[in-house]
This record gives structure tokens, C-alpha cells and sequence, in this order.
């Protein structure tokens, strides 16, 4: 019983939604910081939920993770990386016994990124603790922290702890910018890019060939590095425009000039690699028709796999998800779309 006592035990909660990359982040440099930035929106109905519970002892830390209710040892070694690094931040993760929580309320390898919403969802259940525990320790601006912490366990994740359009990597153009955490543009964004709607077409499930930690990699000695990251910055600058005056031409043409050149990026890198299906090309060709026939707002855009996320206005819904209906879900695995949204409160 006096044991049961000295062994403190403090839990919390935290919800993150995923987020999409217009502007992708491809490549880091140093401690997950990126070689470039980047732009994107969460999600609305694509999050993670991950409750974290911690049991003070005198032994340095001992974790457990669970994910959607099974043992996961595998994830180990990563959440060891990451509480590693988060240590200087949050002193309760030295010693004691951690246990970890997860669960995604979307399907795993849909082509929604779960590393983004899980690591940024665990970072702010860690910060809860940390406050439970010793809220003197954290004197710092706790939006910026929650987003560097999360940042720490994988890149992108640092654009899933707030809502809406965010902006990761310095760029001349926004002063506030930083490699070390997101920033919140929404008020930026003209109001139709609000009220995106985001259909995700399913074009293969399953584990991909290549992890997107060997595609940041294999960006280290790419031969068109440099020329990547000028294309990043024109793009930041060019989407940055697009979004605060509404031009949703404009924005299409980077979005899916980046989508393009993420994969391209892929098979020209050394050993070069492809993530796309046959399916996923023969959609493209689809909606490149149908936009070229049809007077529509919309675009597409890839991530690291086959999966493409179909951006539009909430106006064009109408004409467009009748199409995918008809058109592109026959080219779904199990005809499987998810019909999701931007999140920007
Ligand atoms: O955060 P990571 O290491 O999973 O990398 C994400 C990379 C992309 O999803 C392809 C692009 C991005 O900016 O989200």
C-alpha cells in the first residue's frame, strides 16, 4: 500500500487529425528538421486518439504500446527515439513506466498519414502529463512546444497540432516561419479553401515497399536535390498567393505539380523506386480528362504511396462525386473511398 502510494500514477488523452501536404516536405536535415518547406491541411475525420498513462518509479523509463487494443513491441524502438528527445522538454519521461494507447478512427494504409495524427496526439497526451505532474517546468509558448515535440517523432506531425492551413520550414516570406514547429496561416486563406473537401480513393491498401524514412534519405545524395528545394520555395510562394486570393487554378497547378514531383523524386532517386499503381495513373489520366471536359474545381494530389486525395471545393460536390462514383472507384481496392474534409476549427 505505502509502495501503491510513492508510485504516482497520472493519465491523459489527446485527439490529433492527420493532415495532407500540398507542398510536400521531402528531405531533413539535422534532428527531423526539414530541407525545405511546407504547406498543409488537417483533416476532419481522419484522427488519432492515443491515451497515455504514467506510473512514477525509480527506473528510467519502461514503455508499452498498444495499437487499436493489441501489444505493439515493434513500435518500441521509435517511441524510445522520441522519448529520448523529448526528455529535455518533459523531465517525467527519465523514469517510470509508460504505457501508450492508440487508435486511428480511419482504416491503416488507406493513404491517410497515421504517423502525423499518432506522433502529434502522443506528444500532447506527454504534455498533459507533464502539467499534471510539474507544471512549473513548461514556461514556454505550449503551442509552439506541442508542434516541436511533435516534429521530434516524425516530421509532418508538427503540422497536426492545430487546425487548418499550416506552414512548416522557414520561408523569407513569412517572418514568424520556423524549421522547428508549424504555423497556423488560416488567416491567410481566402474562404474557399475552407471548405475543401478531400475523397480519398483507396487504390491499394497494405504496407508500402519503400518507408517514407528511406525516401527522406535517399534525398540526401539525390541528383536533383537542389533543384527540388528551389521548387519548393517557388511553390510555397506561389500557393501561399493562390490561398489569400482564392485562385483555385492556381492552386491546382501546384498541387498537382507537387504530387507529380514527390513521385518522380522516387523513381529518380538512387536506388530508384516507384510507389504509384497502374490504377493510380489511370485516375489521373481520368480526372485530367474529366476537368479538361467539365467546368470544375479540382485537383489532386498524391503522398507517399498510390493513394490520391481528390481536393475541391465543398460547391463542386455535385458534379464531382458522381464522377468518382461511376469513374474512379471501380479503380479502388474493394471500390474503397473515404469521403473526408479540411478541419479548420
Ligand atoms: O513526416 P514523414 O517523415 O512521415 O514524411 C512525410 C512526407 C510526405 O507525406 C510525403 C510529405 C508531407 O509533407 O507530408
Amino acid at each position: 500500500m505505502a509502495n501503491q502510494q510513492k508510485n504516482k500514477k497520472s493519465t491523459a488523452t489527446a485527439l490529433a487529425p492527420s493532415n495532407i501536404a500540398i507542398v510536400k516536405y521531402w528531405g531533413k536535415k539535422g534532428v527531423q528538421e526539414p530541407v525545405n518547406p511546407s504547406i498543409s491541411f488537417t483533416l476532419s475525420e481522419a484522427q488519432t486518439k492515443t491515451t497515455v498513462q504514467h506510473i512514477s518509479t525509480k527506473e528510467n523509463l519502461k514503455l508499452e504500446f498498444y495499437f487499436q487494443g493489441d501489444k505493439k513491441p515493434a513500435f518500441i524502438p521509435k517511441l524510445e527515439t522520441l522519448t529520448n528527445r523529448l526528455k529535455a522538454y518533459l523531465p517525467f519521461l527519465n523514469k517510470g513506466l509508460l504505457t501508450i494507447e492508440s487508435s486511428n478512427t480511419f482504416p491503416h494504409s488507406s493513404g491517410i498519414a497515421s504517423s502525423a495524427s499518432s506522433m502529434a496526439s502522443m506528444a500532447h497526451a506527454f504534455l498533459e502529463i507533464q502539467k499534471n505532474i510539474d507544471p512549473d517546468c513548461l514556461d514556454t509558448d505550449q503551442n509552439k512546444l506541442l508542434s516541436e515535440m511533435a516534429r521530434l517523432g516524425s516530421g509532418s506531425s508538427c503540422r497536426s497540432t492545430m487546425k487548418g492551413w499550416v506552414l512548416w520550414g522557414k520561408t523569407a516570406l513569412i517572418e514568424q516561419s520556423s524549421n522547428r514547429y508549424g504555423l497556423s496561416i488560416n488567416d491567410h486563406v481566402h474562404p474557399i479553401f475552407n471548405e475543401l473537401e478531400d475523397s480519398i480513393l483507396v487504390i491499394r491498401k497494405g504496407v508500402k515497399a519503400v518507408s517514407s524514412t528511406v525516401g527522406h534519405q535517399l534525398m540526401d545524395q539525390h541528383p536533383y536535390a537542389a533543384g527540388r528545394i528551389e521548387q519548393a520555395n517557388s511553390n510555397i510562394n506561389k500557393l501561399l498567393k493562390a490561398l489569400q486570393t482564392g485562385d483555385f487554378n492556381a492552386f491546382s497547378q501546384v498541387c498537382e505539380e507537387e504530387a507529380m514531383s514527390l513521385h518522380g523524386l522516387m523513381m529518380s532517386s538512387s536506388p530508384s523506386y516507384t510507389l504509384l499503381a497502374p490504377e493510380s495513373i489511370r485516375a489521373i489520366e481520368q480526372i485530367k480528362k474529366f476537368k479538361e471536359q467539365n467546368q470544375v474545381q479540382l485537383t489532386f494530389t498524391l503522398d507517399a504511396g498510390p493513394n490520391l486525395h481528390l481536393i475541391y471545393p465543398k460547391s463542386q460536390s455535385k458534379i464531382v462525386v458522381p464522377f468518382i462514383e461511376t469513374h474512379l472507384k471501380p479503380l479502388c481496392e474493394n471500390q474503397e473511398v473515404i469521403y473526408d474534409r479540411i478541419a479548420v476549427k
